[in-house]
């Protein structure tokens, strides 16, 4: 009888996916598009992985950019954490390893946000070393074919699953094999609707003869989604021409990005008690302003987090916003900033609205 790999490897010839990564046997290129796929789907991350490809061909290139260009050019992606981990490895790779990228697992597995799994990828696409990756589809596929019951997010879970996929690991072709299994998943063994007419495992997949398809991967529990309410002072100077953003420093969300000046609150709250807020009463000291609009913006869902965000529209026709590290940008040069996505839509539908009564860009 076939090993399951040797089908898997079958499949992956006649049906797997020419994606441009797969194309190349350069490390960091396969770096950067691991990074870039991590919690994106394929037909986003594409075009990303092409634009930072041309942009930083090759490691010096990205070491040598400042972190408010690699997150401009990330914007829209998410989970920026990515974004100032790559940068931070690029310069690490620059510092420790001569600029040439590692070799040595240890070494790769070194690097600033490259786990076991990143690791494995790059280590058997690039240098065909025999490392299985266990990401989500590897869960699936094989908590199906085996009908497994064990929780995927329990550290006894992921040993068990990191077991069977080195198992499972066609040793004469270890890059290929990964590729394979995590199309296999992507394209056959989907979480919802999965293909198993078309499956060319169907005959041996325990949880199709068991009826549990459905049912696998188990989780032991979801993570726990907390709400948290951003009040945005989108600040209008009296001509028109400009606003205040603030960088994001602290260790949280969207750190490094961009935003207007933000009041976050535990609950939902009104414009009238915004302003008697302490830290409303220190900013616009001294300043005359106007509210024009306050605007609820729709629940924006993260992994973890439901941002229920605000935006109030002020005119300030006297004095400045004392904010800490606020600056002031021309309308016309808000395309330059990376901003998260809740502000980016925000912006968009501002300057529609705005459209030819003010020079709004990007
Ligand atoms: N998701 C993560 N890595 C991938 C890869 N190399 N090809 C397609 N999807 C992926």
């Amino acid at each position: 009888m076939s090993s399951l790999s040797s089908i898997l490897l079958a499949w992956y010839a006649r049906c797997g996916r020419d994606l441009p990564w797969r194309r190349t046997r350069d490390p960091y290129l396969i770096w950067l598009s691991e990074v870039i796929l991590q919690q994106t789907r394929v037909a986003q991350g594409w075009e990303y992985y092409e634009r930072f490809a041309a942009r930083f061909p090759d490691v010096q290139s990205l070491a040598a950019a400042s972190q408010d260009e690699v997150l401009k050019l990330w914007q829209g992606l998410g989970y920026y954490s990515r974004a100032r981990n790559l940068h931070a490895a690029a310069r690490q790779i620059v510092e420790c390893f001569g600029g040439r990228f590692p070799h040595d697992p240890a070494d790769v597995r070194s690097l600033r946000g490259v786990g076991d799994y990143t690791a494995a990828a790059i280590c058997s696409a690039a240098y065909d070393l025999p490392m299985a990756v266990v990401d989500g589809n590897v869960f699936r596929v094989l908590s199906r074919i085996y009908d497994l019951d064990a929780p995927i997010d329990t550290a006894a879970g992921r040993r068990l699953f990191a077991r069977l996929a080195d198992e499972l690991l066609d040793r004469t072709a270890p890059g290929a094999c990964n590729q394979a299994i995590m199309d296999f998943g992507a394209l056959v063994c989907t979480p919802a609707a999965p293909r198993c007419g078309e499956c060319p495992l169907s005959d041996r997949c325990r949880a199709r003869e068991a009826g549990t398809v459905d049912c696998r991967p188990v989780k032991q529990g979801r993570a726990v989604v907390r709400d948290r309410w951003f009040h945005y002072l989108h600040l209008l100077d009296a001509t028109g021409e400009g606003t205040w953003l603030c960088r994001r420093e602290s260790d949280d969300i969207w750190r490094g990005l961009y935003e207007f000046p933000m009041i976050e609150t535990d609950r939902a709250t009104d414009f009238a008690a915004l302003v008697s807020d302490p830290r409303f009463g220190r900013w616009m000291e001294g300043c005359v302003w106007q509210r024009l609009k306050s605007l609820s913006w729709p629940v924006h869902k993260l992994s973890h987090r439901q941002i229920h965000a605000t935006f109030h529209q002020i005119v300030v026709t006297e004095g400045r916003p004392c904010v800490e590290g606020v600056l002031y940008v021309a309308a016309a040069d808000l395309g330059d900033y990376a901003v998260p996505r809740l502000i980016e839509s925000y912006l968009d539908q501002y300057a529609a609205g705005t459209a030819g009564r003010r020079r709004w860009r990007e």
